[in-house]
């Protein structure tokens, strides 16, 4: 323990022990306290990051509930706990079902817990759908800025799968200072394509915009790459879109062929959950039956453990981690707290006499 841990311990422990009010936090709050604050964001999500990396975190698998009779939904539960300056437990239970976008509606649905630390009761519950979104932003666009030193710094994006999550990335790498001569588009749904082209629009890029049919167009038009589909196996294979070695976001985690992974470079945000749930890592990990053609983590590459070839592609298989969720939704907590706006719910633990 380091003096400074000590003397936090120490405040910690003469810290009378009571049972913390609970709160509730609405997306519009949230939405406001994370608006326009892409820089600090990022920092915060690197933070996490390199915490996660240096052991000072929990960060067991995410449960996949499943339902026989709606093969398409899920609800996962990301249980995490993390230190350093977040000192928090919690959990983010995240639904999706794919059909709700028909109904015009967003896919993805999600509440955050946050514990608290000394006592472990729940202190708030966080509208986490935001959250979610930011947090994956924020990491997409960390992981663009770090994989791109070394190499040209891409001057054409294409966005693969444009929902929700490719808005969320695209905010990201605006508000951190990407400027892009061309910006391609690609979606099986001509309306998703409109849809995001009407959002590009609108935040005034100058960026000249080309919604691609071929999915093999977009990719060779553009040195970045960001998938955002919800495929659920590989419909991208061929070796030669991507000859130009472009760096490659795989959010989605599920499109790319195994061939494509092992002829890139392959870096995760942790290799025991990337490795799971037939992501294309883990069907390239099948395949092999080795993780040779895995690089290393983010946290490699930040702490100058791991450099990048520069032959081949680049591709970031975030699994998405719960730690990620706490850390932003703690900073949401804290400047609502701040703002004096935080919503209380009075009496919600209510059996605090142990003998009544
Ligand atoms: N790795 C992470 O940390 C993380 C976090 C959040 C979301 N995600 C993933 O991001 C993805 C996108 O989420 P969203 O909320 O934006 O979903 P969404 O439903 O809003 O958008 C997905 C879009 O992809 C398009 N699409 C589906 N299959 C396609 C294909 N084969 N080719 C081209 N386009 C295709 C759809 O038409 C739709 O417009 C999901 O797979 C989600 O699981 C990953």
């Amino acid at each position: 323990m380091t003096a400074l841990d000590s003397t936090a311990a120490e405040s910690a422990r003469s810290k009378p022990i009571t049972v913390p009010p609970f709160a509730v936090i609405p997306g519009a709050q949230v939405q406001q306290v994370l608006k326009g604050r892409e820089n600090q964001i990022v920092e915060l999500v690197e933070a996490a990051y390199r915490l996660h990396g240096a052991g000072d975190s929990v960060n067991p698998p995410s449960y996949f509930l499943r339902f026989p009779d709606r093969p398409s939904a899920r609800i996962i539960a990301l249980p995490a706990s993390i230190g350093g300056q977040f000192r928090v437990d919690g959990l983010k239970w995240i639904s999706s079902l794919p059909e709700n976008v028909a109904a015009g509606i967003p896919r993805a649905s999600a509440v955050l817990i946050l514990n608290d630390h000394d006592t472990g009761y729940p202190f708030a519950c966080l509208e986490s759908s935001i959250i979610s979104a930011t947090r994956t932003a924020a990491s997409a666009a960390l992981a663009a800025d770090w994989l791109s030193r070394g190499r040209e710094r891409p001057a054409r994006v294409g966005f693969f799968g444009v929902g929700l999550i490719a808005r969320y990335i695209h905010t990201f790498l605006a508000g951190t200072g990407w400027s892009f001569d061309e910006i391609g588009v690609h979606d099986l749904s001509a309306d998703s394509a409109a849809g995001f082209r009407g959002y590009l629009e609108k935040s005034g890029t100058a960026s000249r915009i080309t919604v691609h049919d071929s999915a093999g167009q977009l990719i060779r038009s553009s040195d970045l790459v960001v998938f955002a589909t919800i495929a659920t196996q590989p419909h991208v294979s061929d070796l030669s879109w991507f000859e130009h070695d472009p760096l490659v976001l795989h959010v989605s985690l599920r499109d790319l062929a195994p061939e494509i992974v092992l002829a890139s470079a392959n870096i995760v945000d942790d290799v025991e959950h990337c490795l799971k749930a037939n992501t294309s890592p883990h069907l390239a990990e099948q395949l092999t039956g080795n993780r040779n053609f895995l690089h290393g983590t983010l946290d490699d590459v930040m702490a100058g453990r791991v450099t990048l070839p520069a032959d081949r592609p680049v591709v970031f298989s975030p699994f998405g981690l719960g730690v990620l969720d706490l850390a932003v939704g703690k900073y949401v907590y804290d400047e609502v707290v701040r703002s004096g706006e935080l919503l209380i719910i009075d009496e919600f633990f209510h059996e605090l006499r142990r003998h009544g």
